[in-house]
């Protein structure tokens, strides 16, 4: 089965649910056009989607593979299903304006505000878990310890985020997680979510509890975030 004809089922599922429910959608997408607040539901209009594909295969596919995928060492997956649960709408529209100084992520501001709202919708279109949006951002700043996150952070993380943090650049296959460009555009909740869940079907593994790659607690888990906000001024 072909990977287009999965998007068209996809488009044509999101497109029978909007109709189902059309009075309900077209209230948001109304709210959705005029409140730049939020973030929060990733409702996703089918006629968008199609447009952003366009977009995505022209701009992004070389490094985000087709269905945005990601390719270990080269770009990450911007259509796994934890990342699109937790990933605010201001946090796409920053990194995909202004790309992330010193990676491979380059700035695609010249698209323009349609553009990049369409490209999104098309990632978007790829969701499947419940939007935790909201409650993952306003979680609690972190309370941790960074001499101790420096130490977890060494010993479990840097074999892939690289020494500093600072990505694909160290020769691992995880993202600049201790630069400037990922940390001043996530909030600590996403930071604390990626860490205890992971994300499926990439290298990034679930660090927390008995289940988890390492055992971390939440304590620990806090330690990295504090350590990692300390790195860029370091660097
Ligand atoms: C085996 C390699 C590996 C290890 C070990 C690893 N990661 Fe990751 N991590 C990844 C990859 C790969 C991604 C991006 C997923 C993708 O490519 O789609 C990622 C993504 C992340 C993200 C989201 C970054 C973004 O750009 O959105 C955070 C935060 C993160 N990792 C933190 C950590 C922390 C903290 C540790 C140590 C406890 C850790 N990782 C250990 C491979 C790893
Ligand atoms: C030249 C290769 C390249 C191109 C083209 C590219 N990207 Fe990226 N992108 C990357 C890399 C590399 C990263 C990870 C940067 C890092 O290490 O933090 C990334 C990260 C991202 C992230 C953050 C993902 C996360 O896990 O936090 C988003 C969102 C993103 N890109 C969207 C796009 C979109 C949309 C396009 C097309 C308009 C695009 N990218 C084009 C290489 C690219």
């Amino acid at each position: 089965m072909s990977k287009n004809y999965m998007t068209l089922m996809g488009l044509l599922m999101v497109a029978l649910i909007s109709t189902g429910c059309s009075k309900g959608s077209d209230t948001t997408s109304t709210s959705r056009s005029s409140a730049k607040s939020t973030a929060s539901a990733p409702v996703v209009d089918p006629a968008l989607a199609f447009k952003g594909e366009e977009i995505y295969n022209q701009n992004c596919i070389f490094c985000h593979q087709e269905d945005a995928i990601g390719k270990p060492g080269t770009a990450p997956s911007l259509t796994n299903k934890e990342f699109l649960s937790i990933a605010p709408l201001d946090f796409l529209t920053r990194t995909i304006e202004n790309g992330r100084a010193g990676t491979g992520m380059p700035p695609f501001g010249h698209l323009g505000k349609d553009k990049i709202e369409a490209v999104i919708a098309f990632l978007r279109s790829h969701a499947t878990l419940p939007d935790r949006i909201k409650e993952v951002d306003s979680q609690a700043v972190n309370q941790g310890d960074p001499r101790f996150g420096e130490t977890w952070f060494h010993q479990i993380c840097s074999s892939c985020h690289g020494p500093e943090g600072n990505g694909y650049a160290a020769g691992g296959t995880g993202t600049a997680i201790g630069k400037a460009g990922f940390l001043d555009t996530v909030s600590d909740g996403f930071i604390r979510v990626s860490i205890k869940e992971g994300r499926s079907n990439t290298r990034m593994r679930a660090f927390f509890g008995p289940k988890g790659l390492a055992n971390l607690t939440d304590r620990e888990i806090d330690d990295i975030i504090a350590y990692l906000r300390t790195v860029p001024s370091k660097n």
